[in-house]
C-alpha cells in the first residue's frame, strides 16, 4: 500500500504533516490489521521542496553528500513521524529505508532487493519505506519516487495486490473514475500522455508502470482506504 505525500503531509506548507488525515489513515490500516502488509509513503511537502532546490530528480543527480542528505534527512523525518505514529496504534511498523538498498545502473534502472523487506514481513512486522534519495551509477545519487518502490516490491515480494492512496479518487477519463483499465491503448487518449518517455510520474507512466504487475493495482482516495484493506475492488483497478 502506498500512501501519496498529499494524502499524509498538508502540500502547501512546507514539512507540515496532515494530523487529521494521518490519524485517520493509521486508523484504518490498525483497524483492517492485515495479515501481510508492506506501507510505502510519499513526501508529500517533505522531500520535494529540497530535491527541487538542489536540483535532484529521478534522472539529474548530485555528488553532493550534503544534497543527498537534505533530501534523505527529510523523508527520514517524516518516515519517523509515520512509524511513531503507527506504533502508538498497535501496528508492529518498521522502517526500511531505500538509500541503504536500493540503487540505480548507469542507464538508470532501479533494482530493490527485496530480502530485508521480505524478512520482516515473513516475521511479522509492517515495513515501512518511503520515497528518497538513492544511489546511481555515475549520476551520484538521484530521487527514486514511492510509485517506483511500489512497482518493484510488488514483482519481487511477489504481491497478491497493490493498492495507491493518493488525493484523487481514481484515474478519470472525462470526468468520471473507470472502473478498471486492462491495457493502455484503451485508455491513452484520456490520459493525455501516450509518449513513453514520460519521466515526471504521470497518471500515464503509473497506469503503464501498474498494468506490468502480475497483481491488480487499485487507484483510489482515502475514503476508500478502508474498503482496499478490507480486500474489496476500490478506486480504478489496474489489472493487465
Ligand atoms: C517523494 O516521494 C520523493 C522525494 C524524496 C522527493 P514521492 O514522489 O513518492 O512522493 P509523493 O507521494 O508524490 O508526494
Amino acid at each position: 500500500l502506498k500512501l501519496g505525500g498529499s494524502v499524509i503531509t498538508h502540500k502547501e506548507t512546507p514539512e507540515t504533516v496532515d494530523d487529521d488525515a494521518l490519524t485517520a489513515t493509521i486508523e484504518a490500516i490498525a483497524d483492517a490489521d492485515p495479515e501481510r502488509l508492506v506501507l510505502v509513503h510519499g513526501g508529500g511537502s517533505f522531500g520535494h521542496v529540497n530535491a527541487a532546490e538542489r536540483g535532484l530528480s529521478r534522472t539529474a543527480g548530485s555528488h553532493d553528500a550534503a544534497d543527498v542528505w537534505a533530501v534523505h534527512d527529510a523523508m527520514r523525518r517524516l518516515n519517523d513521524t509515520v512509524l511513531g505514529r503507527l506504533h502508538d496504534a498497535d501496528v508492529a511498523a518498521l522502517p526500511v529505508h531505500p538509500l541503504s538498498v536500493a540503487a540505480r545502473d548507469g542507464a538508470g534502472d532501479l533494482s530493490v532487493p527485496p530480502e530485508s523487506t521480505a524478512t520482516l514481513l515473513d516475521e511479522g512486522f509492517v515495513p515501512v519505506l518511503h520515497g528518497d534519495v538513492i544511489g546511481h551509477a555515475g549520476s551520484g545519487a538521484t530521487i527514486v519516487s514511492g510509485d517506483e518502490l511500489v512497482v518493484r516490491l510488488a514483482a519481487g515480494l511477489d504481491a497478491d495486490r497493490v493498492g495507491l492512496c493518493s488525493t484523487v479518487s481514481g484515474v478519470y477519463a472525462d470526468g468520471e473514475v473507470i472502473p478498471r483499465i486492462t491495457d493502455f491503448a484503451s485508455v491513452a487518449d484520456a490520459l493525455g500522455e501516450a509518449d513513453a518517455t514520460d519521466v515526471t510520474g504521470g497518471m500515464a507512466a503509473k497506469v503503464r508502470a501498474l498494468l506490468g504487475l502480475d497483481a491488480p493495482a487499485h487507484v483510489f482516495g482515502p475514503a476508500s482506504l478502508s474498503a482496499f484493506l478490507a480486500g474489496e475492488s476500490a478506486g480504478t483497478v489496474i489489472d493487465g
